[in-house]
């Protein structure tokens, strides 16, 4: 399924071929009022409908919350989809295929072995569940989850299997060679083959969408290793899963927080006892794709890990993927176990209420990383001092742009007693003016709210022309850049129009502009249009005038700046 880029063209076809309406009322019963759709949001709860979604604009906006986007991003927001995996279902949802660059036969052949193994994986596991519930050799498994305190209820949820000894018992069941790549079975260097888990408590591991994409196995008893994960396979990438999402996900789609623990008995344990919004990264270090994945369903993380060496050191090699993902607007939280306790342990001597009271006493990231560095250090003396800024200041240097890297710069200045100020990172913003109820926005911004709302009024542009100099006012470049992307692509309709600015700087103030009330009927638009444009020009022409005027008296003027004048000026008396 992956390969080459899908083609620019496709996806502005794409878009201009589904129906937003009928697309989003599949999955959110909209109703017809006026010019809209609207329906009770889903991205937010609320009891009266302020989602709307415009068949003209291509185009969805909630008045509540303020969601909004074109038909791929409501399947990327409604779904928890990536953009590539929204592209390719709403080309199913079209019936289409998604063309690749550069896409050769092989890849075709590729998506259809895939498939294959995603159905295979999923017929393996019903065959541990069955193995579970009614083989002979399955008691002992059910025996050790109950001596857990595994529930049947949770065994379900999960569905957790057993695998037993004999690799015969898959491969006369399934396809050896679909076996090999799925990588249930090993072979050895005599070219034997063997089951990679034997007599052992089996966790699948699911996608978001629910595909079991991998197994963990875990030995009813002390032997070693306790745990083997699936390897690397076309369908499982240990570095980019967590397990549990998919469970967490069918519970919740909106998790306040999200709880990453260490293990998946972890996982279960809390799940079993409520607190159902926990996943564990697969015995791997937390990477920061990990973390990006989980901050696209939530906006605070709490690491849940033993207080034991180990588990602040795999704090310690969480942190640089945390600083890098930690945006204003996210958070993390640390929250260490006394030893030698884990979460399933934790949770089941403290109870679920002291635990999620501890939880919500948890250190945020911040604190705990200077508390754990000005432990380390001797910061009374100036050598301590240099090695506790040295060794702070990468990690700092990590965290996007925004008022808490400043904060985190100021403390460590602080601490480290030292000028260590990088350049000032939050750009000065405009100064705030609280929001004017009822006024007017501006002509400028009205015009260009009606111009990417229509994209058919680019032709009153054509035929007018910009007066690209002239154009002078607070946000102009702005306004000049949009103008610019609109006349260049000629978009259909503003979902389309969306699309080049997804994931750009601009595409906040587009996505305002796109949702911004217009109190013009659709029928008047154009002529609404026509005239905030002549307006403009006006104004943009008065700009030009007075500029040479002043330029007139001061220095004088080139011929062809005189010609310009002359011409304004003859233009000013006829009017
Ligand atoms: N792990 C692994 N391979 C191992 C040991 C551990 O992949 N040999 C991973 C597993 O995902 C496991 C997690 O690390 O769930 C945590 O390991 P550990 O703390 O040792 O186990 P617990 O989760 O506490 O397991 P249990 O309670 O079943 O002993
Ligand atoms: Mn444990």
């Amino acid at each position: 399924m992956s390969g080459g880029r899908i083609p620019r063209a496709f996806i502005d076809d794409l878009l201009a071929r589904v129906d937003i309406v009928e697309l989003i009322d599949s999955h959110v019963p909209l109703k017809k009022t006026g010019a809209n759709y609207v329906a009770r949001c889903p991205f937010h709860t609320e009891k009266t409908p302020s989602f709307s979604v415009n068949s003209n604009k291509q185009f969805f906006h909630c008045f509540g919350c303020g969601a909004s986007g074109n038909a791929i991003s409501f399947l990327m927001d409604f779904n928890h989809l990536d953009f590539v995996e929204a592209v390719e279902d709403l080309a199913a949802f079209a019936g289409l295929d998604v063309p690749r660059e550069n896409a050769s036969a092989t890849l075709a052949q590729d998506k259809v072995d895939l498939q294959g193994l995603y159905d295979l994986m999923g017929r393996v596991a019903e065959f541990y569940v069955q193995q579970l519930r009614a083989s002979a050799a399955g008691k002992h498994a059910v025996a050790y989850l109950k001596k857990r305190d595994v529930s049947g209820e949770a065994a379900k949820t999960f569905m957790l299997g057993y695998a037993p000894q004999d690799w015969q018992e898959l491969a006369k069941r399934f396809n050896q060679r679909e076996l090999l790549d799925a990588g249930l079975l090993g072979s050895n260097d005599n070219g034997g083959l063997y089951a990679r888990f034997r007599h052992r408590v089996m966790f699948p591991i699911r996608d978001k969408r629910g595909r079991v994409i991998g197994f963990g196995g875990r030995v009813l008893d002390d032997s070693l290793p306790k745990y083997l994960n699936s390897p690397e396979t076309p369908l499982f990438h240990k570095g980019r899963e967590v397990y549990g999402l998919y469970e967490l996900l069918k519970k919740n789609a909106k998790p306040p927080r999200i709880l990453l623990v260490e293990g998946y008995m972890d996982v279960i344990a809390l799940a079993q006892l409520g607190v159902d919004y926990a996943v564990a990264a697969l015995g791997t270090a937390t990477s920061q794709a990990h973390l990006e994945l989980l901050f696209r369903y939530t906006s605070e993380l709490v690491f849940c890990f033993d207080g034991d060496n180990a588990g602040r050191e795999a704090i310690w090699k969480a942190m640089e993927a945390a600083f890098s993902v930690l945006q204003d607007g996210r958070q993390i939280r640390v929250m260490l176990l006394p030893p030698p306790h884990d979460p399933d342990s934790w949770v089941r001597e403290q109870g679920v209420e002291r635990f999620v009271g501890h939880m919500q006493d948890s250190q945020v990231l911040s604190d705990y990383f200077f508390g754990h560095l000005t432990q380390e250090y001797n910061l009374n003396e100036m050598e301590g001092r240099a090695q506790f800024v040295n060794k702070a200041k990468p990690y700092l240097a990590r965290l996007p742009d925004s008022l808490f890297k400043e904060m985190m710069f100021a403390k460590l200045q602080e601490l480290g007693r030292v000028d260590v100020a990088e350049k000032r990172v939050v750009p000065d913003r405009f100064p705030s003016r609280p929001p004017q109820k009822n006024s007017r926005p501006p002509l400028e911004r009205q015009t260009l709210a009606m111009l990417v709302q229509n994209p058919g009024l680019l032709e009153v542009l054509e035929e007018k022309g910009v007066d690209w100099e002239g154009l002078d006012f607070k946000g102009a470049d702005k306004f000049k850049s949009i103008l610019k992307v609109m006349l260049a692509k000629k978009p259909i309709n503003t979902g389309v129009l969306l699309e080049y600015y997804r994931d750009s700087v601009d595409e906040g103030i587009v996505k305002q502009l796109m949702s911004t009330k217009l109190e013009v009927p659709l029928a008047g638009i154009e002529a609404e249009f026509c005239g905030a444009w002549e307006r403009l020009l006006e104004h943009a022409a008065d700009v030009r005038f007075d500029r040479l005027l002043v330029k007139l008296q001061r220095e004088g003027l080139s011929q062809q700046e005189k010609e310009a004048f002359q011409k304004l000026s003859m233009d000013r008396i006829r009017k």
